[in-house]
């Protein structure tokens, strides 16, 4: 595979290393001095977005001039960026996900077949860590966690807490985000009852879970009908 790289940051390199490893090919790197090589590269089997917010709008271009298969996995898209994103499956097979390990995929699995008396009978609250170089928070898979437990979006979403905010609501969900050293993710969503707690953690040992996941899915998506793919529809198919 001829992959080009969107970001040569953290995830970029170890993508360029584990690809490598795999035989594939990188021929484009592209970063903040040279985002306008987005305007020339040509055509790739996939390209691995793994950036920032703002390398988007190149990004799209050399999707909708190539055709080549989109892999992002970058965190702190808003509502508008993620239209962008999926108006390119109209070019090019797309995936997004915010979090491209295999434990995190069944994280949320287990989440998805929650019985309703788990969300009545528990005060659930989301706790995420990650290095100190991080810049988006909470992080893109503490809200995917949440997302999966009210897909709706319809209880109150507590981003911290301080002086006097009153008892906790029922209902409400409080996510909260710790940074520090070089923690590459952890995420624990617990489950506060009468007398007991259920907490259900994912750790990151290292980056290469995510890159692992995210090289897999360009060779998974490599060669498949332009459309929007699900992480699931990689892993498990
Ligand atoms: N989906 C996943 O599984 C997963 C896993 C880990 C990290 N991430 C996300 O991937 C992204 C990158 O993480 P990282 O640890 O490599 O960060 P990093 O800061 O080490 O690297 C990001 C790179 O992108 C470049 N960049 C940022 N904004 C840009 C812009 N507007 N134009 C051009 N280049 C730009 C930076 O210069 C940098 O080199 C983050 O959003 C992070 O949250 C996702």
């Amino acid at each position: 595979m001829n992959i080009v790289l969107s970001g040569y940051g953290r995830m970029g390199r170890l993508v360029e290393e584990v690809a490598t490893g795999r035989g594939h090919t990188v021929i484009g790197r592209v970063d903040i001095d040279n985002v306008s090589d987005f305007e020339t590269l040509p055509a790739a089997d996939a390209v691995l977005d793994f950036s920032g917010p703002g390398m988007l709008p190149a990004l799209a271009g050399y999707v909708k001039r190539t055709g080549t298969a989109l892999v992002c996995g970058t965190t702190g898209l808003k509502e508008p960026d993620m239209e962008i994103l999926r108006s390119l499956a109209e070019y090019a097979p797309v995936i997004y996900s915010a979090n491209y390990s295999l434990g995190v995929a069944l994280f949320r699995h287990l989440l998805e077949s929650l019985p309703a008396f788990a969300k009545e009978s528990f005060d659930i609250e989301i706790l995420e860590k990650h290095h100190n170089k991080k810049v988006d928070a909470p992080s893109g898979t503490a809200k995917m966690l949440l997302h999966t437990i009210d897909p709706e979006g319809e209880r109150p979403v507590v981003a911290g807490r301080e002086g006097i905010v009153g008892a906790r609501t029922k209902g409400e969900i409080g996510v909260m985000a710790l940074r520090g050293g070089t923690v590459a993710g952890e995420h624990t969503v617990y489950f506060f009852g009468e007398d007991e707690t259920l907490e259900i953690t994912h750790t990151a040992a290292s980056r290469r879970i995510f890159v692992a996941g995210a090289v897999k899915a360009a060779e998974a998506l490599c060669g498949k009908e332009k459309g929007w793919y699900s992480l699931d529809d990689i892993l498990f198919a």
